[in-house]
């Protein structure tokens, strides 16, 4: 027996910013599904727009497609959209979908993690043989990481010994992100915190130096994937 779920209804009611462009975007995504794809979906409001599209054209051409969403709320947008969910543990992703919060102009390069969802993400994109980053144009930026931090998915115990890592590495701000709705931090899906960083200079290894720190799970800095970015 189902639930008559209310949450899923706060799920569809949201305010999206330049939504008609990211609906553009999310069509041309969404006709890239072929039946029988298991696909990487991502989180954010483009990504939410992508998974509807995608309903839309299972419901109406009788396409069956797999999801592995990246966050508790594009899962539970799923099972709202009838979409079935698999994990990353059960199978492979074909290909898949994202947005992002920073695009650079010039280099192979992202800042993602705003809604905290990036190490899901990362793990999606490093599987699928490409990632579709949806973004409209306001997310091109000259300069990476000067106004959007890149966010470190950090082990709560190790954030003090990660800080100071972080500093060392050339980190100018290291700000544990703090819950608007809950006194202290916010805690991550996968029970970790939030570090919002911003760098002095982004260098080429710079995502593998944060990594290599322990207690680091993983960060909102992307460099060198493959992706092809669609606006
Ligand atoms: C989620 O953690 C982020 O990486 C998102 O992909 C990003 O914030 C994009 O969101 P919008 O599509 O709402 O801009």
């Amino acid at each position: 027996m189902e639930w008559m779920n209310s949450n899923m209804q706060e799920i569809e009611a949201k305010n999206i910013s330049n939504r008609e462009q990211k609906e553009k975007i999310a069509k041309e995504v969404a006709l890239k599904a072929k039946d029988g794809d298991v696909i990487g979906f991502g989180s954010g409001s483009t990504s939410y727009l992508a998974a509807k599209e995608i309903a839309k054209r299972m419901e109406e051409e009788g396409i069956n497609i797999t999801a592995i969403p990246t966050s508790f709320e594009i899962k539970a947008l799923c099972q709202n959209l009838k979409i079935p969910t698999a994990s990353i543990l059960e199978v492979r992703p074909d290909w898949a979908f994202d947005g992002a919060d920073e695009v650079g102009k010039n280099d192979n390069i992202l800042i993602k993690g705003r809604g905290a969802a990036m190490f899901k993400e990362k793990l999606n994109m490093v599987n699928a043989g490409i990632t579709y980053i949806l973004v409209d144009d306001s997310k091109f930026v000259d300069k990476l990481n000067e106004k959007m931090p890149i966010p470190i998915e950090v082990y709560p115990e190790a954030v003090s010994s990660v800080k100071e890592a972080l500093l060392d590495l050339g980190a100018k701000e290291c700000l544990l992100r703090k819950a608007e709705k809950k006194d202290g931090p916010v805690f991550t899906e996968n029970n970790n915190v939030i570090l919002d960083t911003k760098f002095v200079e982004i260098y080429e290894t710079l995502e593998e130096d944060i990594k290599s720190i322990t207690g680091v799970i993983e960060s909102g800095l992307f460099i060198d994937y493959p992706i092809e970015v669609l606006h």
